[in-house]
């Protein structure tokens, strides 16, 4: 399959009937934000108000992720990546199956090699799940793995992982906002310590 740049793979996406999910779909959900982000979130799957735009994370969970962009990144949406591991809503956001996640997954890895980020945020456990057994790294929990940064190399480039929970949980459970938003902070520090080593190379 052709890696593709974003908007050929955005195309596709639009066009999927990999699995049964575009039947019950209103829109498909691809990603957004920056072609070149440093940054990029993996979010388990649109929900009702993602499927009603067509956009990720733009219910309630996805104004506290953008707070939380905004606030302790000090980036804007516009400046990161934002996607899910499915780009349709599954029926009363029940849990994705494998199936759709195994349709999904090659949209997924061409979107993370068009990008090229230098850290990959799992939101939740689905997302971090799939994403770390596909790239080797050991997952035992969300609670027990969260917050860890994790390096592998992607077609030879360094690239950080970090999973932190979903942002939906901290809805109904606020004491996990409090995680998250230290998980951030970690995020923050190796966004700065890599921004720090590039204007040391270049000055
Ligand atoms: N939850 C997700 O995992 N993704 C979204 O886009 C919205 C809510």
């Amino acid at each position: 399959m052709n890696d593709g740049r974003l908007d050929e793979i955005v195309y596709e996406i639009m066009n999927c009937r990999n699995c049964t999910l575009h039947l019950s779909k209103k829109n498909y959900v691809p990603g957004e934000g920056s072609e070149s982000a440093q940054v990029m979130f993996i979010g388990e799957a649109p929900g009702r108000e993602e499927d009603e735009q067509g956009r990720p994370f733009v219910g309630n969970a996805g104004k506290l992720l953008t707070d939380m962009i905004q606030e302790i990144l000090g980036l804007s949406r516009k400046d990161v990546y934002i996607t899910n591991i499915l780009k349709c809503r599954p029926p009363n956001n029940r849990d994705p199956m494998e199936s759709e996640i195994d349709a999904c997954f090659p949209y997924l890895m061409r979107q993370i090699l068009a990008i090229d980020p230098d850290v990959i945020v799992c939101l939740g456990r689905h997302s971090a799940r799939v994403i770390f057994e596909h790239f080797q790294i050991p997952f035992r929990s969300i609670t027990r793995d969260r917050g860890v940064l994790r390096e592998k190399e992607i077609h030879g480039k360094k690239t950080y992982f970090i999973a932190t929970y979903h942002p939906a949980a901290a809805l109904y459970k606020p004491p996990l906002k409090e995680i998250i938003e230290e998980d951030f902070r970690t995020l923050a520090s190796i966004i700065k310590r890599k921004n720090k080593t590039l204007f040391d190379f270049f000055s």
